[in-house]
């Protein structure tokens, strides 16, 4: 932690993945299923931390199907040697249609169109996916019959999603009512013998009905919390996943009226030190967090001075700390944390787009627990 540390990674930042967690956070979520089955949702490279090695850790927990947003990243699971079932959840351009069904992976109709263009891959099996109040994807209520139709045997699931699961879990009345409209279509069409799903990470752990045969949890196999701003993951008996590691590459000392970075947005108003740590925006470090951010540095919390740049951050720093030392920039040292919560607060985002906004082009990914 001090002086010239043993580092990971000679990368600037490093990305801690802790693949022990991701077990630990799926048996948690077994756990809290209800008897449901698992799909872990590994898509946008596992929000982040890696699909690949995230995925076979799912499915050694007990995870027994995956999901992904384009047919690519299903390839890469198969590339992999992942055999499990794979769910697309979006609607494909034919193409895409064409190498999902090449590789196996299962894809979502959103529409009798969308049912039509899937009914004529040899071989493709579809979920169909029911709108029931996000208006985001999903074939309407009254279109399900005719979707459903055009599919035949191909179709082996019927989903929803759910808007305000991770609202707040008090007041659920949207989800109830989407929850409703989602079994009277149940109710009305032949989905007999098909999976039946609804339930994302706040569903799996908030809302009991919502879990049908089997729940689709994404952000909380990472150790994150649903509400995304706010929410302490341990407090659902989640660990995170990730911490973001980086170091003290230069310090200097700070005299009243010095500023800092592009801009000067920071002055100091007295004597200080300040610590040059090599994680911008490029690395995924939010400009936004300019003047705002928080990191922890030889077991204390410091502040971002100025604005976040492309390559690299200041912090606000004592005399004592070094060239070497270890910036915890997402995760815990010497008992203070700073969780993607946080991070995303201050950000003014969410925790998904913290993570999912690492790039993996300059921030090694280091995984443990394997
Ligand atoms: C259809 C679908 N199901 C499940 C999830 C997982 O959501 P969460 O990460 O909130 O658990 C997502 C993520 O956006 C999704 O689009």
């Amino acid at each position: 932690m001090t002086g010239e540390p043993l580092r990971e990674s000679p990368a600037r930042t490093a990305a801690r993945i802790d693949l022990s967690a991701v077990r630990h956070n799926v048996r948690t979520l077994i756990g809290r299923a209800g008897g449901a089955r698992l799909m872990a949702v590994v898509k946008a490279d596992a929000y982040g931390h890696g699909a690949v090695e995230v995925a076979r850790a799912a499915l050694s927990a007990g995870a027994d199907s995956l999901a992904v947003v384009t047919a690519e990243e299903g390839a890469e699971l198969r590339d992999a040697g992942i055999g499990a079932p794979v769910l697309v959840f979006t609607d494909l351009l034919p193409e895409k249609l064409a190498l999902a069904a090449s590789r196996g992976l299962t894809v979502t109709a959103h529409s009798p169109q969308s049912a039509r263009r899937i009914a004529a891959v040899p071989g493709l099996r579809a979920h169909l996916k029911v709108n029931t109040g996000m208006n985001r994807w999903g074939v309407a209520p009254d279109e399900v019959g005719e979707a459903r139709r055009v599919l035949g045997d191909r179709l082996t699931g019927v989903y929803t999603h759910l808007a305000c699961a991770d609202s707040d879990p008090e007041d659920s009345g949207s989800t109830r009512r989407q929850l409703a409209l989602f079994e009277e279509v149940l109710d009305a069409g032949s989905f007999a013998g098909l999976t039946v799903h609804a339930a994302n990470s706040a569903g799996t752990l908030w809302h009991p009905r919502s879990r049908y045969d089997l729940v689709r949890p994404g952000v909380a196999i990472y150790g994150m919390h649903p509400q995304g701003d706010e929410g302490d993951p341990h407090e659902e008996g989640l660990r995170p996943v990730m911490s973001l590691v980086s170091y003290v590459a230069d310090t200097r000392r700070l005299e009243p009226g010095d500023g800092v970075s592009y801009g000067l947005t920071f002055r100091a108003e007295e004597p200080m030190y300040a610590a040059t740590v090599p994680a911008g925006y490029a690395e995924g470090y939010r400009r936004t967090l300019s003047n705002a951010g928080v990191a922890i540095v030889r077991g204390e919390r410091r502040p971002v001075l100025g604005r976040v740049t492309m390559d690299a951050m200041v912090l606000g720093v004592d005399g004592v700390v070094e060239v070497g030392d270890e910036v915890v920039l997402v995760g815990e040292q010497a008992g203070e944390r700073v969780g993607a919560e946080e991070l995303g607060r201050l950000a003014g985002t969410i925790n998904y787009e913290i993570t999912t906004g690492v790039n993996p082009r300059r921030v090694e990914r280091i995984y443990i627990g394997r």
